[in-house]
């Protein structure tokens, strides 16, 4: 642990924690901050959410806008990624015959998301296979765009990868598929506060980003970016009040429709402008720095890995985030997490490939699994050391 900037965490003291990336970890500061809004909304509800939460989340929007690179009309606020990514999936036309694509790394929920919605319009869903370790970025954007098919419509493409922990080349993605035709809906859980983003360069008709993992902020706050040009047609998974109510104040249907879902907990949506704020005062050099940062401790730990798990050299830096997988030999992937966990380390251990049983791939109930480790200001190359202090002893077979 880095003990000065770990201060700004409430982390459990008995654990070295290398799991940011599943639900993020919320600074001290943005959770008093959290506290006093529940407080104010406490003391007068009505007030709170129907009379003064408009202006507050239009002010939260314009901040989390200028983080992303966008234009705030282009943005509309949504409780995760799951449900921007259920969104834009359930309200893309699609006719019987459509193919969508997706890699082989999506994750778990969001596949589950694209097969649904295929299954109900007819649609095909095409499977890019990539390696867990790809040996370049063309190698990355030649696999998906030789999969493209003349039906092919959208394609859904993690920015970061889950298990296998890639930074995808996007960017290259989206202009190649894009040259064929073929719309772009980025899962972009892992991008904000983790990698510098610009929707607008970065050109996706559609990408849906946490705040909630890398940025700081409370969970259940993420957004959804749409171009200009799909935002008539797209719908929201949940349909409320949005749909009819008064415009005003320059919101677009589009946000009104999506930042009304019924009643719920606003508060997390609140507090993007101080997330931003607090994290990115944490170091000298602000959010640039956090992210440099955590991907150069995310270099160091993949090469100190890479001497560890015999035959793996981990993935170029390219496509390094701040988080590493390393394939560990066939075991229980659950067995070896608790193990884990009685050590006192958080750390995920994922089955690999992911998008299937976890129970069985190969004879005795046994299936390919990743360790995947996070690196977050409040960690140090100490945690990782520490870690692989006893991994060798908990895998049940040679590393
Ligand atoms: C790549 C990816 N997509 C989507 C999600 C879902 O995020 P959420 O549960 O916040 O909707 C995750 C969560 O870890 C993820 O790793």
């Amino acid at each position: 642990m880095n003990p000065k900037l770990r201060e700004h965490w409430t982390l459990d003291s008995d654990f070295i924690f290398l799991n940011h990336g599943s639900f993020g970890a919320v600074p001290s500061e943005v959770q008093a901050y959290r506290s006093s809004l529940c407080k104010e909304m406490e003391a007068q509800p009505v007030r709170f959410l129907a009379r003064e939460l408009p202006a507050v989340l239009d002010e939260n929007r314009a901040a989390l806008a200028a983080f992303v690179g966008c234009a705030q009309s282009d943005l509309a606020l949504v409780p995760n990624a799951t449900y921007g990514i259920n969104s834009v999936l359930g309200s893309y036309p699609l006719s019987p015959g459509d193919r969508l694509l997706v890699t082989d790394h999506e994750y778990n929920a969001c596949r589950n998301a694209l097969d649904a919605v295929a299954q109900d319009k007819g649609a095909a869903v095409d499977v890019v296979e990539l390696p867990l370790a790809p040996s370049s970025a063309e190698e990355v954007v030649d696999l998906v765009l030789d999969a493209v098919r003349a039906e092919t419509k959208l394609a859904l493409v993690d920015h970061i990868t889950s298990g296998s922990a890639l930074l995808l080349p996007a960017k290259e993605i989206i202009e190649g598929l894009h040259g064929k035709g073929v719309h772009v809906l980025i899962d972009g859980a892992h991008g904000p506060g983790h990698v510098p983003l610009n929707m607008e360069a970065l050109g996706a008709d559609f990408y849906t980003g946490n705040c909630h993992k890398w940025m700081g902020t409370p969970r259940g706050c993420a957004f959804l970016f749409v171009r200009p040009e799909h935002q008539d047609w797209l719908k929201p998974a949940v349909v409320s009040h949005g749909r009819n109510a008064p415009l005003v104040d320059g919101r677009t249907r589009f946000q009104e429709e999506f930042e009304w879902g019924g009643t719920t907990d606003p508060t997390p949506w609140m507090c993007i402008k101080v997330a931003i704020d607090v994290m990115g005062s944490m170091v000298a050099g602000g959010w640039p720095e956090i992210m440099e940062r955590n991907r150069a401790l995310a270099r160091e730990v993949r090469d100190f890995l890479a001497t560890a798990f015999s035959g793996q050299d981990g993935v170029s830096d390219l496509l390094l985030p701040s988080m590493v997988s390393f394939r560990l030999p066939d075991g229980k992937s659950e067995d070896l997490h608790l193990k884990l966990v009685d050590a006192g380390f958080e750390v995920p251990v994922m089955s690999w490939p992911p998008n299937i049983s976890p129970v069985s791939t190969v004879p005795g109930g046994e299936s390919g699994r990743v360790l995947r480790v996070s690196c977050q200001l409040y960690n140090d190359f100490s945690d990782y050391e520490r870690l692989m202090e006893v991994l060798p002893s908990l895998v049940d077979a040679p590393l």
